[in-house]
């Protein structure tokens, strides 16, 4: 699949109308096809361009992206990571070109955390704002101090309930690292508790990485999704298959005497307060904005997305979807639902599983899919906003365009 010969440029530019900063990236020539023998043009972003209101653009697509399977069969039933995969994604890795890696929640871009120019050029791949801090994932503790992390109590007990896993904690850090942190004070961290992505960290160090789509939807959870966002502009996807968890991690402040909830995740707010015996905080509506990622419009497919309460007791809702539904066929526009009981009159009909889980793991599948299908509009019923379903509800809440009720379905955080 890999194109031989192809060689990636990164640079950075100023669009001289808008003034605002951007990235691309063009192709050259590689000296061999086995490994990335790429000298990739420096990439020194200083200060400034963390600081500046600036999109990024990836102007060419060189690679001729190589999948390979993260884990190797076993006649066990136990996961091993892949030999041949590892060596492949820790040489690009040592070579500062991005690789997609799989991790329990969704597919990472990762870069080395302390190599400036790959989790530069993640930047450029992803047409990432430049002003959104990356998380930083660790294989041991220990690795927290290259990344100038010390735990405080809190912290400690969330690591020991929750690591490895789902949890991102956002920490002090002593280390300047802006082409991570985008210039904050704070670091993101988190041990995956994926096999390959794991042993991928003991090999090469701390990676950065965000979801592995393109910026603004939704977060890959196969490796078709990536392949649809990134084909050409990585050389490698590393294939987990379908993953565990299907949302991405659950996001905590943990600086404070109480830990602030950045973003609803696979760990649920009830599963954080039983284990550190104290109430997580949302963020006040309308106040300071704690995690940048969260100000931007987010995963959201192509087709309009409208947002219904559980419809189960709740007749109004109830015929206000199944009304919605035949208006818009009747307009000629392709509707499709994901509800828990059939409607009528839709072209495409997900049923929602009873288990909030599976829901989670599926979800960005079917919005996905439901694009592919060339649906322009679905009508989904809410899920209840306790444990997994918080993060469910804070996902489509993001991705609906509107949210067809005169009650709020669920409380989520609200960032201006
Ligand atoms: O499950 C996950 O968390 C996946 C996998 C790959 O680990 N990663 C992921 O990364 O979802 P990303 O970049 O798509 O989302 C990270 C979120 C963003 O909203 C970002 O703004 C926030 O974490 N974040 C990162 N560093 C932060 C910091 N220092 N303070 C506050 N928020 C931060
Ligand atoms: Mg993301």
């Amino acid at each position: 699949m890999r194109r031989e010969g192809s060689r990636n440029r990164f640079s950075s530019t100023r669009d001289g109308a808008t003034g605002q900063q951007y990235f691309s990236v063009n192709s050259g020539n590689c000296s061999h096809g086995q490994g990335p023998a790429c000298g990739l043009s420096a990439l020194t972003p200083g200060r400034g361009w963390l600081k500046a209101p600036a999109l990024t653009r990836a102007a060419d697509h060189p690679w001729a992206t190589e999948v390979l399977a993260a884990l190797e069969p076993s006649a066990a039933g136990t996961a091993a990571p892949r030999e041949r995969t590892l060596g492949c994604a820790s040489e690009w890795l040592r070579r500062s070109i991005p690789v997609v890696i799989p991790t329990e929640t969704v597919y990472g871009l990762a870069a080395p955390a302390l190599d400036r120019q790959a989790v530069a050029a993640i930047f450029a791949i992803k047409q990432r704002p430049l002003d959104n801090p990356l998380i930083a994932h660790v294989a041991r503790l220990e690795q927290l101090e290259l990344l100038g992390v010390r735990l405080s109590r809190m912290a400690e007990q969330l690591v020991q309930a929750f690591w490895p896993g789902p949890l991102t904690l956002v920490l002090p850090t002593s280390k300047e690292m802006p082409w991570v942190t985008a210039g904050l004070d704070s670091i993101a961290v988190r041990q995956p508790r994926h096999a390959f992505a794991c042993s991928l960290i003991e090999r090469v160090g701390p990676l950065a990485a965000p979801s592995a789509n393109r910026s603004g939807l939704p977060s890959p959870t196969r490796a078709s999704h990536v392949l649809q966002d990134l084909n050409g502009r990585v050389p490698l996807i590393v294939d987990g298959g379908e993953l565990e968890h299907g949302l991405e991690s659950t996001v905590l402040d943990v600086r404070g005497p109480a830990p602030v909830l950045l973003r609803p995740g696979a760990v649920s707010t009830e599963a954080i307060e039983a284990s550190c015996r104290c109430a997580v905080r949302l963020p006040q509506a309308g106040g300071t904005v704690r995690s940048p990622g969260m100000k931007y419009r987010h995963y959201s497919p192509r087709a309009q997305l409208r947002l219904y309460p559980p419809l189960a007791g709740d007749a109004r809702a109830a015929r206000q979807l199944a009304s919605d539904a035949r208006e818009l066929r009747a307009q000629g526009r392709r509707v499709a639902a994901i509800v828990r009981e059939p409607v009528a009159g839709v072209e495409r009909l997900i049923l929602l599983p009873s288990e909030p889980r599976q829901v989670a793991r599926q979800l960005f599948h079917w919005l996905r899919e439901l694009d592919d299908q060339g649906m322009d509009c679905v009508l989904v019923e809410g899920v209840p906003a306790q444990g997994v379903g918080r993060a469910i509800m804070d996902r489509l809440q993001r991705a609906a365009s509107h949210v067809q009720s005169a009650e709020a379905p669920v409380a989520s955080i609200e960032v201006p």
